[in-house]
């Protein structure tokens, strides 16, 4: 008898041992498992603020890797510059459009929509 409940509550430990390790698990790897996605639109600026560029971050996500963004040397987050937001987005749109693909503005108007 004694030996049988001492075999449950070590069973019971085991399971709550693996929920708790998945769990945290989940956690770790929601965000490169794209759960959070950010927000829909994002407005980029330099310190200066001058000329904020506007980017439909959700349109992005469509069939594109976060890592293209997310993870190039050019993703400057909350920290901006002019050079690397050219570098980032608009040679992307440059080089695509060059190769005859369908892609974004290379148009200054076409990202720094607000003045
Ligand atoms: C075209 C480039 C691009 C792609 C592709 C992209 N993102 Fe982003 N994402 C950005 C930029 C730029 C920001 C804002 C960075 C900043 O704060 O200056 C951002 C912000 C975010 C944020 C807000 C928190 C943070 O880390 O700044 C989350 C969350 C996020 N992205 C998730 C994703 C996921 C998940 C994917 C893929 C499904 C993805 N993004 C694809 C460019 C991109
Ligand atoms: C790896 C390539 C790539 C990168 C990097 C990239 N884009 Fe784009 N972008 C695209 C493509 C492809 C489209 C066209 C999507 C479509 O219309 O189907 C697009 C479309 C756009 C559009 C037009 C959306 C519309 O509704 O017409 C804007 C504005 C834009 N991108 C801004 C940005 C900004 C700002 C960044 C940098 C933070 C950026 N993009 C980075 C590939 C890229
Ligand atoms: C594909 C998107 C895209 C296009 C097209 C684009 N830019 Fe930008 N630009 C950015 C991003 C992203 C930044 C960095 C964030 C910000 O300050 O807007 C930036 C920054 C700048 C800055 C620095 C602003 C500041 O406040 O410090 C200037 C100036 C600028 N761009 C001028 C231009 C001009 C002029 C053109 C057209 C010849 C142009 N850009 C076309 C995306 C673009």
């Amino acid at each position: 008898m004694e030996e049988n409940m001492l075999k449950k509550v070590l069973y019971g430990c085991t399971v709550v041992t693996i929920a708790v390790g998945l769990s945290f698990a989940f956690t770790a790897t929601g965000k490169a498992d794209g759960e959070d996605k950010g927000p829909e639109t994002i407005v980029l600026k330099t310190e200066k603020a001058k000329k904020p560029a506007t980017l439909p971050h959700r349109a992005h996500q469509k069939g594109m890797d976060c890592k293209v963004c997310h993870e190039s040397p050019n993703f400057k987050k909350g920290a901006w510059t002019q050079k690397d937001g050219h570098a980032l987005c608009k040679d992307c749109h440059k080089n695509m459009t060059k190769d005859g693909k369908k892609s974004g503005p290379t148009k200054c108007k076409g990202c720094h929509i607000k003045k």
